[in-house]
């Protein structure tokens, strides 16, 4: 197949969340430390009704019906998730009831699971099954999502909650730049659970913050590599019109985007343009993560950029916060409903991160008008209608949450009147630990 790429774009979000100006006071930290410091704006969160299983129903079935997709139409479907509930069994098979109820189970892929990059392993996986042998001419759907929950502390306030369903199928509006990619992957523990008794991650949060940096440089480089062999001419910052990034907490992605820009003048260091970072020329990049001062120089001469190149794809990462898989494909959402049109024959650049770590740059252009996809998600409208809970509220269902991980033969006890019309919710989990969905 040519041309693949995205026809069709939904997130599935829960309906409540937490402010973090609230969040700040309660958790008695200095004011303007998650929302300034961080960058973050609100979080979404789950209580017992949801789980990583009701959330991937809900964006898949909502992409279906918004975007009139015939059940029999899709030959692949994958899930990049690391919301486990579930040791053998895959978020994947329990999709398949929207499926097989229209008599297609002729539905292959599975779940790719580390950490937030699972999403865009299924991604890939997705555009190389269509450019392959094994293609039999039908779409495929990839599922990105989580639910992000860190213990109280420091991280917490950098959770969240969601899941994003892309239609991929060839002559799409949305195309992957195929042949252009820039892969890293390493051996770290920055963030890993190996505590099965918990949904909580371990995370040495400075280590994963070098870690994404180093990721940076390396995918960016080597993505810039392809680029050139690919398009027999140099890359650089220039040649992207926006960029989207992994978003564990909005002030990484300035970052990164300026770390960006770093390597670029690392390339050409006597560019006039660079004229501020000529202090830092001798540096070595790997000594360089937490140098603020360069850090205040990159984003000082980025800060145009940032506004106009990466800032649209940034709405759904405040909003919600982290997503983990989600999180890349909720700023490309972010992005298509930010500029609509005024992304055809636009590059953008996007940068997928997953600790322990795994991570990738690839690019895709917009060909032909996404108007109709920002009309069907309606995401402004959507995102004002969540209700806004207290930060007691909020500790309350993190607790119910921990109180429920693990445990057969229950009954959730929120209540289910406040979601969004027509969603999947968990209703009962039996004591052999089988699950039961229901709608509202
Ligand atoms: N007003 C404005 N800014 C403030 C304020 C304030 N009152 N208080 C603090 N800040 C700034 C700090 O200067 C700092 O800025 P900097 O990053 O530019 O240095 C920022 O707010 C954060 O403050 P820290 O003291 O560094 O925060 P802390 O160490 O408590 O926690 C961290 C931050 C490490 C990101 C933590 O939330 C965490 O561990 N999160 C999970 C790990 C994570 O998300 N890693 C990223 C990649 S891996 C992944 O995606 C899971």
């Amino acid at each position: 197949a040519e041309n693949i790429g995205i026809h069709g774009i939904e997130i599935y979000f829960p309906s409540t969340y937490v402010a973090q100006e609230d969040l700040e006071k309660f958790d008695g930290v200095s004011q303007g430390k998650y929302t300034l410091g961080l960058g973050q704006t609100n979080m979404a969160f789950c209580g017992d009704r949801e789980d990583i299983y009701s959330l991937a129903l809900n964006a898949v079935s909502n992409l279906m019906e918004k975007f009139d997709v015939d059940p029999n139409s899709i030959g692949r479907l994958e899930v990049g998730t690391e919301t486990v509930i579930d040791k053998s069994k895959s978020v994947k098979t329990v999709l398949m009831d929207l499926f097989a109820k229209h008599g297609n189970t002729s539905i292959d892929g599975i779940d790719t699971i580390n950490a937030c990059y699972g999403g865009t392993s299924a991604l890939h996986n997705a555009l190389q099954w269509m450019e392959s042998s094994y293609w039999d001419g039908r779409n495929a759907i990839v599922v990105a999502g989580d639910i992000a929950v860190y213990e109280k502390g420091p991280a917490r306030p950098t959770g969240g909650a969601g899941v994003v369903a892309m239609l991929i199928g060839p002559n799409a509006p949305i195309q992957f730049e195929n042949g252009i990619r820039g892969v890293h992957m390493e051996n770290v523990y920055d963030f890993y659970k190996p505590d099965m008794d918990s949904e909580y991650p371990r995370v040495d949060g400075k280590l994963s913050i070098s870690c994404y940096l180093r990721a940076i440089d390396n995918c960016y480089n080597r993505y810039a590599k392809a680029f050139e062999k690919k398009f027999g001419e140099k890359f650089s910052l220039d040649k992207v019109d926006y960029a989207l990034f992994h978003s564990p907490y909005n002030k990484l992605v300035q970052k990164s985007f300026a770390r960006m820009l770093y390597n670029d003048f690392l390339q050409n260091k006597e560019d006039p343009r660079f004229a501020t970072l000529a202090p830092f020329k001798d540096i070595a990049p790997e000594d360089t993560y937490f140098n603020t001062d360069l850090e205040k120089a990159l984003v000082a001469i980025t800060k145009t950029d940032y506004a106009n190149k990466v800032a649209p794809g940034t709405t759904l990462a405040k909003q919600l916060g982290n997503t983990y898989c989600g999180s890349t494909y909720g700023g490309l959402l972010s992005l298509v409903d930010a500029i609509g049109d005024g992304l055809v024959g636009k590059r953008v650049l996007t940068f997928s991160y997953g600790s322990g770590l795994a991570a990738s740059a690839f690019s895709f252009k917009v060909e032909s008008p996404i108007k109709s996809i920002v009309d069907k998600v309606d995401l402004k409208q959507r995102l004002t209608k969540r209700v806004r809970v207290t930060p007691e509220v909020f500790t309350e269902k993190l607790s119910l949450r921990e109180s429920r991980h693990n445990l057969k033969n229950y009954t959730p006890s929120d209540p289910t009147h406040n979601m969004f019309p027509n969603s999947f919710y968990l209703a009962q989990v039996d004591e052999a630990g089988k699950r039961k969905y229901e709608r509202t």
